[in-house]
């Protein structure tokens, strides 16, 4: 697990934005397509934005999410418009590179559908999960991402790509996420969270896997962590 962390929130999303552009620079070299799975929420909006800045050629990129919430794709907060407005506007990203989840659907209806999706462009491990290049993830105050929320159904989803979830502490409370073990199969992981009321969630995470932390349980060995310094555990103290 790498952890960086940045002096305030417009440096931690640029880093996330530099970052982000790598890996996806890489994964187009060694594999022609990239495929991103985005967080929604306010975090990565910055971030968004200054990629929109920094990318230009998308050739390749696949955009996916990582949860949307069952509202209709234009409502104020929808995941996916979120995402439009601060990055797929901005880049001029073809809509045809763009898989938005159709949680207008419902959960359950909308998870499956967007399964079908995934199973179908996304090549497969040996477990048959498809196989994200990469995945950027937000952070809740209690540790969820996505929307993989604590004592969450979604986090025992067994062999499931996507499954809808119906009482989400964080409102809206019906959702589509992907489930823990398509994370667990992406490439890479990048987690960031801004700001003093992530920092015991941020902490949770770097203390190792709890399944009461859902974050906690995302393969270290692939997962970058970028925070800034409110988030970020205190310092050691100093004997
Ligand atoms: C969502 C997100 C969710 C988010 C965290 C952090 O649909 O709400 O996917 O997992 O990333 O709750 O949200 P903020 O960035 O707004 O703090």
């Amino acid at each position: 697990m790498r952890v960086t962390t940045l002096a305030d929130p417009e440096a931690a999303c640029a880093r996330a934005a530099e970052v982000l552009e790598r890996l996806l620079d890489a994964a187009r070299r060694e594999r022609a397509a990239a495929h991103l799975a985005l967080a929604g929420g306010n975090t990565p909006r910055r971030t968004y934005e200054l990629l929109a800045q920094r990318m230009k050629d998308w050739r390749g990129i696949e955009l996916w999410f990582g949860d949307e919430r069952c509202v209709e794709p234009e409502d104020p907060e929808s995941n996916y418009r979120m995402v439009r407005e601060a990055l797929i506007d901005r880049a001029a990203i073809p809509s045809e590179q763009v898989h938005r989840i159709p949680a207008e659907l419902g959960p359950d209806r909308g998870a499956a559908a967007y399964a079908d999706q995934l199973r179908e462009r996304l090549p497969s491990d040996e477990h048959g999960r498809p196989v994200l290049d990469l995945a950027l993830l937000g952070l809740g105050e209690d540790g969820h991402t996505a929307s993989l929320f604590p004592g969450g159904p979604a986090l025992d989803a067994g062999g499931e790509i996507c499954v809808g979830v119906h009482d989400a502490p964080k409102p809206p409370p019906e959702r589509v996420t992907l489930t823990l073990g398509v994370l667990l199969a992406a490439r890479r992981c990048l987690l960031l969270a801004t700001g003093a009321a992530k920092g015991d969630a941020v902490a949770a995470v770097l203390a190792g896997p709890d399944r009461s932390v859902p974050a906690s349980l995302l393969r270290a060995g692939r997962l970058d962590v970028i925070v800034d310094d409110a988030a970020a555990p205190a310092p050691a103290r100093r004997s």
